[in-house]
């Protein structure tokens, strides 16, 4: 059947109709926000190159972790600014880190928001790379230790799912058994199966201050060209017990997202990076595009991919849209 006896435009006519045959559906549930935490009291620090998103102290974060959960949206994933960096990342596993304060706190005040940690040593490392430097490389089986030590004192602090975005070969494995042996059988692995070493995690790295001193993350994280290549980063993470994987950056990435879909039925998300998120802030406060319109279009293109929930600085935006109705 064809045109004249087809018209494809019939179920486009109003927006009711379109609603109607609607084939994907945004909500604030898909949504999960990434936050900054940093060391003080009341501090609430914007960064330039992501307007709208800041570095909180803990009593802020929780405020804020209030507000997200008022909105709807699931959850949050944490990262950590902490008060001294080293060669070893060793904030990064105390106890008594920046991170593991955090989730016990936003724990206490907002028990049901989900509160999801990475696990990765470049936030917390002098040189700023995600794991220890042995002549100028890093070490892949002496990083999967201190990961296990991350991911353990998270899930003692009583987070809700831990998410390794190091890249190192091995440690969904290594974080599985650790935190079993910890009695932690129950806390879940989102891994960062498919994680690309992407331009666009330009402005994270100065939220975060963990862009590598020397050298980049090539020799870790992902190639760029490479497609099938993801496919058996995700099937050995699988293999090693990752309960959600996760495809980052989200748009560029599409192609993989889709195929990732395809292949396994594990809960799947994206991560929309802070590149993709900076570059729609930018084209909007210039007045070239409409910020919330391409916000929303992007967010249900990662949707249509094949994302059951979406890592995204919109989150709060996108979510107050979707409440109100609009866009
Ligand atoms: C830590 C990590 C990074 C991001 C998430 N976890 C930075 C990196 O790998 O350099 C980037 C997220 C973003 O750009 O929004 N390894």
């Amino acid at each position: 059947m064809s045109f004249p006896l087809v018209r494809m435009r019939r179920l486009r006519k109003t927006p009711a109709m379109r609603r109607l045959v609607a084939e994907t559906v945004l909500t604030p549930a898909d949504l999960i926000y990434p936050m900054f935490v940093c060391p003080g009291e009341e501090v609430c620090q914007d960064i330039g190159s992501m307007p709208g998103v800041n570095r909180y102290s803990i009593d802020a974060l929780v405020e804020e972790c209030k507000e997200v959960h008022a909105l709807g949206i699931p959850g949050v994933i944490l990262f950590g600014i902490p008060e001294k960096k080293d060669a070893l990342g060793t904030e990064g596993y105390s106890p008594d880190g920046i991170i593991a304060k955090a989730v016990r706190a936003v724990k206490k005040a907002v028990p049901e928001l989900i509160v999801i940690c990475d696990v990765c040593l470049c936030e917390y490392t002098s040189h700023g790379h995600c794991g220890v430097l042995e002549k100028g490389q890093v070490h892949n089986d002496a990083t999967l230790e201190l990961l296990a030590k991350a991911a353990v004192t998270y899930a003692k602090a009583g987070c809700d799912i831990v998410a390794p975005s190091d890249m190192m070969d091995g440690r969904v494995i290594e974080i599985r058994e650790a935190l079993d042996e910890a009695g932690l059988d129950g806390t879940p692995i989102l891994s960062y199966a498919a994680k690309y070493a992407s331009a666009f995690y330009g402005p994270f790295r100065d939220a975060a201050d963990s862009t590598p001193q020397e050298g980049d993350r090539k020799a870790y994280q992902m190639d760029p060209p490479n497609f099938r290549e993801a496919l058996r980063e995700v099937a050995m993470d699988v293999e090693e017990g990752a309960d959600m994987i996760m495809v980052k950056p989200a748009l560029p990435y599409l192609d993989v997202l889709a195929a990732v879909r395809d292949e396994f039925d594990l809960p799947l998300c994206a991560y929309q990076v802070s590149g993709e998120f900076a570059m729609i802030k930018a084209a909007a406060a210039n007045g070239w595009i409409d910020g919330d319109k391409v916000m929303m279009e992007s967010l249900i293109s990662i949707k249509r991919a094949g994302a059951d929930f979406i890592l995204t600085y919109f989150a709060k935006e996108a979510a107050a849209i979707l409440n109100g109705g609009t866009a």
